[in-house]
């Protein structure tokens, strides 16, 4: 009973304001899809690892996010805690299909969801 990453279509890039963020809900969690002032786009678990604060409502400044409630700062890029705090939250791949705008998220489907091999 292993995981099988998969991408899956979550919606478009021009839903996600420029230096904001929308969430999906996933079999994982809440996922934040964040896309910055440079157009890139991350996915972040939506739980600063501090004590749960909503990344989601953050402030995004270049590729990080600053949590709403404590100001601890978080790398968009691999979800570490900026020093002088440490910590970590979970980052995930994330892929922009440009034809149509659409990002796919990587997310793990155990066998529990349907099919275990495609
Ligand atoms: S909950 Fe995010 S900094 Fe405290």
């Amino acid at each position: 009973m292993g995981h099988l990453p998969r991408f899956v279509r979550i919606g478009h890039l021009d839903d996600i304001p420029r230096r904001g963020a929308r969430c999906v809900n996933s079999p994982l969690g809440r996922i934040a899809v964040f896309r910055t002032e440079a157009n890139e786009v991350f996915a972040l678990e939506d739980r600063c690892p501090h004590r749960g604060g909503p990344l989601s409502q953050g402030i995004v400044h270049g590729a990080a996010v600053t949590c709403p409630l404590h100001n601890q700062v978080i790398s968009l890029r691999d979800g570490l805690v900026q020093g002088p705090d440490t910590g970590a939250v979970r980052s995930f791949q994330l892929r922009l299909d440009p034809a149509t705008l659409a990002i796919e998220l990587e997310i793990e489907a155990t066998s529990a969801y349907g099919q275990a091999a495609e």
